[in-house]
Formats: structure tokens, sequence, C-alpha cells
């Protein structure tokens, strides 16, 4: 394939990449934004390997057959609420080729430059390995976090500021000597140590991270594995791989921005971790009373009276994929007159959209799903709000206790609504790990069970 039809596809596929971002940025389009990420990475993937890659086919078809069949096992078995853990594996594999391509094209003895291109060349080896170290280590533990195999408890180390402080000079340090060595045509240590101290800081500063600021983290991860990307196009000189990257990384940049304003947290407190790191002064007040279950059939009752009816899913309505139940049960009540709305915060469930997508699968109708800045002022003309398996989204301890671990994260104020109906198994709490004072409520009533069989009961006696 000829340089220039190369360059024709890259240019093909960036374009196909900008649409493919602008159409997921609406669940409408979604879809169809998704075809044209397929498409522009099928065409990126075949120039790239009859244009730009020359030898050595038997290794390559080998890896892309290997790291094809382990990806497409991983995503059919994997289940709607292991999606969070998946994204952040992913990361951790695109950190790691950043390290992985930067090391080899270091040691590679067919890369030769010289003067100041040898040094700008050397500063993008460093900054590829630099990122791809953080955004490798820090992913995984963000894996550990969510999978529930590491204390999703922030690490507070004693003095973690200037533990921090001095992992970035101890990288910028070795960074300067490996540029100096490198000219010399050594540089190999201190490049291995700048990537063992790159790797540390992922760890500590993903450790550090407690409560309910994991979604800030995992969208500064996205961001990070773009910029990886991005260094290592620059390293290898692929335009098409410096592109993409930058869109992974700006896109993911904006995302973290949007869930730190949803947050009501500055990006660099969390990224210096220490937020979600008050446990508090015990229970949250209002929590040492007793709850009000209700069973189904008086819940239908109270629906069939109700006129205005706001549905605000959670974490839970994954776990229970009561999805579909949730739409039946619209449909029943709107069939019946009633105005049926959805409150969707924005770190409901474990990933961005994760409401929006569930809600879109099971067909709920995209004009009464509204954000939480849209409605929450209107809970006070609310008859029956429907709490379904969520717990942190609708804890009013993050407007009144200071040392909450929730502590200033906006809120749906369901209390202001006439009656509450809250989904869930039992009293256990919510991934911040706090109590939930909303429970204890005079008119919040707990429909106890699994979401989607307490729905159906629910549907059988409307
Ligand atoms: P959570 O606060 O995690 O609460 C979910 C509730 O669902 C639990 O209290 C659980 O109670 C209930 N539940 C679980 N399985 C259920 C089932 N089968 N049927 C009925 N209920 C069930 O969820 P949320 O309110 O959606 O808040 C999200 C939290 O996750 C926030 O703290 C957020 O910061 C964090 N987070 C979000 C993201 C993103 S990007 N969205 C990423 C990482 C972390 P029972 O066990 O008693 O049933």
């Amino acid at each position: 394939m000829s340089a220039g039809l190369v360059t024709v596809a890259y240019i093909g596929a960036s374009i196909l990449f900008i649409l493919a971002l602008g159409g997921l940025s609406h669940p409408e389009t979604a879809r169809r934004g998704n075809l044209y990420g397929i498409a522009g990475m099928g065409i990126a993937l075949l120039a790239t390997l009859f244009g730009v890659v020359t030898a050595n086919y038997g290794l390559l078809i080998g890896g892309l057959v290997v790291g094809g069949a382990i990806g497409l096992a991983l995503a059919r078995r994997v289940q709607m609420t292991q999606m969070p853990e998946l994204v952040a594996i992913l990361h951790s594999l695109v950190g790691l080729a950043a390290m992985l391509v930067g090391f080899a094209n270091f040691m590679d003895p067919n890369v030769q430059y010289s003067g100041v291109e040898a040094t700008i060349h050397d500063v993008e080896v460093y900054l590829g390995i630099l990122i791809g170290a953080v955004t490798f280590s820090g992913s995984v533990v963000a894996f550990g976090k969510l999978s529930g195999r590491i204390s999703g408890k922030p690490l507070v180390l004693p003095a973690r500021h200037w533990l921090n402080l001095l992992l970035l000079l101890a990288s910028i340090w070795y960074g300067i000597e490996f540029v100096e060595q490198s000219a010399a045509g050594a540089g190999l240590v201190p490049l291995i140590v700048m990537s063992v101290v790159a790797l540390l800081f992922g760890v500590h500063m993903v450790m550090a991270i407690g409560g309910a600021d994991m979604p800030v983290v995992i969208s500064m991860l996205n961001s990070y594995s773009g910029w990886a990307a991005a260094a290592t196009g620059f390293m290898l000189s692929n335009d098409l791989l410096i592109v993409t990257g930058a869109l992974v990384g700006s896109s993911g940049a904006i995302l973290s921005y949007i869930m730190c304003r949803a947050m009501n947290r500055r990006f660099l407190a969390v990224i210096a971790g220490g937020f979600g790191t008050s446990t508090g002064a015990g229970a949250p007040e209002g929590t040492d009373g007793e709850v009000d279950p209700i069973e189904a059939p008086e819940a239908a009752q109270l629906l069939t009276l109700a006129k205005e009816v706001m549905i605000v899913p959670g974490y839970g309505m994954a776990v229970a994929q009561a999805q579909h139940a949730v739409f039946e049960l619209t449909k029943q009540l709107k069939e019946r007159g009633v105005n049926v709305r959805f409150g969707i915060h924005p770190v409901a469930g474990r990933m961005p959209g994760h409401m929006n997508v569930l809600l879109a699968e099971a067909n709920v109708p995209y004009d009464i799903v509204f954000e939480m800045d849209e409605i929450n002022d209107d809970f006070p003309d609310i008859d029956v709000s429907i709490v379904i398996g969520a717990n942190d989204i609708v804890n009013p301890s993050a407007q009144e206790e200071p040392d909450s671990p929730i502590a200033g994260m906006p809120v749906l104020e369901v209390w202001n609504g006439k009656t509450t109906f809250v989904l869930k198994r039992s009293m256990a709490t919510g991934y911040a790990g706090v109590q939930n004072p909303l429970f204890f409520k005079d008119n919040t009533r707990m429909l106890f069970g699994d979401a989607r069989d307490s729905l159906g009961e629910v549907l059988r006696n409307l």
C-alpha cells in the first residue's frame, strides 16, 4: 500500500473517530456513533497492517488472532455490572502498551536520530513511558477497587502529598538523567528507575481515592490512556495514533471536568487524594430510628392514586437487571394517565451514562429521562418517587453532614416529594459506605427485596 493511500486511510479513520464521538454524545445516535468507531478502527488497522508495518507478518497475525480471541471471549462473558472493571483493565493495557513500545523504541538499533531530533525523540520516549506507567498501575488498582478485590476505602498514608511530590520530582530528575545519558549512548537504567517511580505514583494516586470519587478517577485514567497513546504516536511518528490519542485524551479530560462538577469537587484535589477519606463522626444523624416497610400490594395501590411519579434508578437496578420491569411499570402507569419521569444522577451506577444505557436498552423514551439539575426542583410536586437500587445519590447527609465521605456531592432530593418508595434488598450501604437518613424519614417506605422481583410484584398488583 502506497504512503499516499495510507495517509488517505488515516484521514478517513480520523474523521470517522470524530463522528463516533459526536454520535456517542446522545443515546439516540450512540449506535451510529459506535458503528463509525468500528469502521474507523477497521480502516486504521488495515492501513497500518498493509501500509506501515512491513516485516514479520507471522508474529503480527499471531498476535492479532490471540489478542482478538481473548478480547472476544472476555467481552462476551462480561456482565453489564462488570463493564466499569472491563474499561479499567482495558485502560491498563493501553498504558502497558505505551510502556513496552517506549522501551522497544529506545532499544531498537534501527531507530537513529542525531542532535536536537535525538533529544526530542528521547523526550517522547520518556513521556510515553511515564504516562503509560501511571495509567497502567493506576488502572490496575482501579480495576481492583471496582471489582472488590481491593478495599474501596482510601489509603491515607501520613504525608501523602509530600510523597506524591517526591515521586513527581524523582520522575522528573530521572527523566533529565535519561535524556543526558541517552545522548552518550546509555540511559536504560534511569529509564527503568523512572518507570518504577511512575508505577508507584499510579498505585499511590488511585489507592488514596475513596468513597464516591472513583468516577473522576476512572474518567481521568481514560484521559491518561489517550495521552499515553498520543505520546506513543509521536514516538513512532504515526499521525493517526497522535490524533486518536488526543481525541481520547481530551474527551476524557472533559468528562473528568463534568464528573468533578457533578460531584462538586476540585479536579486537582481529587487527584491529590484525600477526598472521601473522612469516615464522619459515626453514623449520620437521623439513622437511629426505625424504617417503615411496605409490601408490593400497598405500593401498587398508592401508585394508582398518584398523578406525578419520579423514578430514580441506581446501581441496584443494574445488578437486578430490572430495567425491563421498570419500562413495563412506566408503560402501565402512563396508560393510566400518570406523568412518569426519570431523574438521573451523573454518577448513578458505576460508569458514566450507566443508567441511560440500561433505560435505552429497555426502550424507555428519552424525552421522559431528565438530568438531576433539570428536575431536582420538581420533587415538591411529586406524589411518589420510586428509588430503584440507589443509595448514595439520594443521601441527604451529603448536604447535612460536613464530615461525610460524600459531603458536598449534589444529590437527588427525593425526600421533598410526598412519598418515596425505596427498592433494595437490605439496609446495606452503597458504594461510599455511608448509611442513608432518607430510609428513616417519615415519608419514606422501604420495599425490601430484589428490585426486579419487587417491581414484578407491584406490576401484578397494579
Ligand atoms: P450505590 O450507592 O452503590 O447503592 C446501590 C444500592 O443498590 C445498594 O445500597 C444496594 O443495597 C442496592 N442493590 C444492589 N443490588 C440490588 C438488587 N438486586 N435489588 C435491589 N437493590 C439492590 O449506588 P448509586 O446510588 O447508584 O450511587 C453510585 C455510587 O457509585 C456513588 O457513590 C458513585 O460515586 C459511585 N461510583 C460511580 C461511578 C460512576 S462513573 N457512575 C463509578 C464508580 C463509583 P442492598 O444491598 O441492600 O440491596
